[in-house]
């Protein structure tokens, strides 16, 4: 599992050639998820359940990257506009956002996990994906994407809400385990301990993987002629 954005080298070759899902499974090259690490924590509950994922998106052959939002500060949208003049790119180039941008562009599949706080996902995330989507909706737009989240109690349903809301407004298909996506845990031993959480990770790891498959041979619809309204005439 690659992990801090750094590429192996075929994920590397691939990212040079801008390959897309169509073309990676035309050359036989490898698949590749993006899990976002929404909490401060490099190694704490939220990453352990990344981490089961990953383990079953390797086990199927396709490869892995996790990339952390980390502890520095990640700026909220400013509403500027720039984004508008220059697509794929934020202005707010003081922190992750744009390198988020950069990896999802040639990831197949991703994973947005985050850890509950006071019923919500953190900060770091919201303001992470808010901006990631608003100027580089095209890196993520109609790959397959899954939510976790990882409380100590309470909170997930709300959280897992809140981070599927950018998929589906960029027509991502959302993965799925048996149960929703929330492992529970003060630490990374209780996450472990909770083991329906444990097998809920497993299978979405696994389902993940089939998306990514079957994406990745299946084209895109054509679009349809978008009307941009403000519910005025
Ligand atoms: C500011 C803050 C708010 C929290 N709010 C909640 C909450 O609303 N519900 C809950 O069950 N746990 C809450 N927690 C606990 C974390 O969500 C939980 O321990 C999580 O598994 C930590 O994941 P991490 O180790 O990846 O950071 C909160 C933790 C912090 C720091």
């Amino acid at each position: 599992m690659t992990k801090l954005g750094l590429a192996s080298g075929a994920l590397a070759a691939a990212a040079v050639a801008g390959e897309t899902p169509a073309s990676a499974a035309a050359t036989g090259s490898k698949l590749r998820v993006l899990l976002v690490n929404g909490s401060p924590h490099m190694e704490g509950c939220t990453y352990t359940a990344l981490h089961l994922v990953a383990q079953e998106l390797q086990a199927a052959g396709v490869e892995t990257e996790v990339f952390h939002l980390g502890t520095a500060p990640v700026q909220d949208c400013m509403a500027c506009g720039s984004c508008k003049k220059h697509p794929g790119r934020c202005i707010w180039d003081q922190d992750c956002v744009n390198e988020l941008i950069a990896r999802a562009r040639t990831a197949h599949g991703f994973v947005f996990g985050s850890p509950v706080y006071f019923g919500h996902p953190s900060g770091r995330l919201l303001s992470a994906m808010d901006r990631a989507f608003y100027a580089g909706g095209d890196s993520f737009a109609g790959k397959p994407a899954a939510a976790v989240a990882s409380s100590r109690r309470a909170g997930s349903l709300a959280t897992l809400d809140a981070i599927q809301k950018h998929f589906t407004i960029a027509q991502m298909p959302v993965v799925s385990s048996f149960y929703w996506n929330e492992v529970h845990g003060f630490a990374p031993a209780d996450v472990m301990a909770d083991e329906e959480g444990v097998s809920i990770m497993r299978q979405l790891g696994r389902n993940m993987a089939r998306a990514v498959r079957a994406y990745a041979v299946v084209p895109a619809p054509g679009p349809v002629e978008h009307k941009f309204t403000h519910f005025i005439r």
